[in-house]
């Protein structure tokens, strides 16, 4: 494996919105432009969706006008509904990202809509999203395990994600919500949702509650996926999934992806000690295991 992945890092929305505190404004536009200077192509950035759900993303607004766009950085936000795309729209948002789940109480429980309710939801902001020139990404949650039916079929999981592609998504991030997948598994789930959306315009959001995200990726590299969402310090879980814990941590998959000679672009020092920059506003260690290694002076 000699080529190019994409990294997608999720931390200051995936993060940021499973911290109890609330980290200040300015110090998530400090995160995001950080972030922007370690060579990473994407950084999701927020999300619009209902601060009575998730309080500690309601500075939407203020983060995403605040932070220091760099040339070639993408900037995604998740919208939940069309009035959550408007208030993205008003701040000069390009690209958000849908989501739903391949499992119906899980999606209950996160958007308070059945899963084929919050795909009717999402045609609205599809359509105008195309009308406005605005990039599309999809999400679907549980797709190797729910925290409340337990199993989730493959053809659920690809059926939804056809779903998501064929209503415009342009990219379809698979979701381990609850980091419960393991490597054959993923790479089984993987392959019938290949049959369904090209292999290119899919994803993998590993979250590393069982510590299998590191080896699911690498299992999901070898069926041939080449875009990674991962959190820089591993931060990261969804307060509507019960027992979800971080995400795989960005520096660890750098770390691997160039110790096979596969490039990303990142500069891993730089990312590192955003990494630990972060678990100290936090009060916290870093959970990479590549950062601590590396310690705070990488
Ligand atoms: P609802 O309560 O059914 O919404 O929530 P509603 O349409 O009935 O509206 C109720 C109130 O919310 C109204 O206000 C609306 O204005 C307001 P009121 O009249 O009561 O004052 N409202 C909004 N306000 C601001 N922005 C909005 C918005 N929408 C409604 N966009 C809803 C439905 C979908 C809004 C809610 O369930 C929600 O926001 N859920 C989001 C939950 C969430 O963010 N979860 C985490 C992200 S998903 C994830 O982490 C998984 C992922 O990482 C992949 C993986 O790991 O699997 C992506
Ligand atoms: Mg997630």
């Amino acid at each position: 494996m000699s080529d190019f992945v994409r990294i997608v890092e999720v931390g200051p929305r995936d993060g940021l919105q499973n911290e109890k505190a609330i980290v200040p404004t300015a110090a998530k536009i400090e995160l995001i432009d950080r972030l922007s200077a370690t060579g990473l192509r994407v950084v999701e950035v927020t999300s619009f969706v209902s601060p009575k759900w998730v309080p500690q993303l309601a500075d939407a607004a203020e983060v995403y006008a605040g932070i220091r766009r760099h040339a070639g950085v993408d900037y995604p936000v998740l919208v939940p509904n069309l009035q959550g795309y408007e208030r993205a729209r008003e701040v000069g948002v390009t690209h958000v990202a849908a989501f739903t789940a391949a499992s119906e109480e899980f999606n209950r429980r996160n958007t308070n809509a059945g899963i084929e309710e919050s795909l009717q939801r999402f045609l609205p902001v599809m359509e105008r999203a195309k009308a406005d020139g605005v990039r599309v990404r999809g999400y679907v949650s549980t797709v190797l395990g729910c925290p409340y039916q337990g199993e989730v079929r493959v053809s659920d999981v690809a059926r939804v994600a056809g779903r998501l592609h064929a209503m415009g998504c342009e990219e379809v991030s698979l979701g381990d919500t609850i980091g419960t997948g393991t490597p054959a598994k993923a790479r089984r789930m993987l392959r019938a949702v290949a049959n369904e959306v090209p292999m290119e315009a899919l994803a993998v959001h590993f979250h590393d509650t069982y510590g299998q995200a590191l080896a699911n990726i690498l299992a999901c590299l070898e069926e041939g996926v080449r875009v990674v969402d991962s959190a820089v310090s591993g931060t990261g879980g969804c307060p509507y999934a019960k027992g979800a814990s971080g995400n795989v941590a960005t520096e660890d998959v750098v770390y691997m992806l160039h110790g096979m000679g596969v490039q990303t672009g990142i500069d891993l020092p730089a990312l590192v000690a955003t990494g630990h920059w972060l678990a100290a506003l936090l009060g916290r260690e870093t959970a990479s295991k590549v950062g601590r290694a590396m310690g705070a002076g990488a």
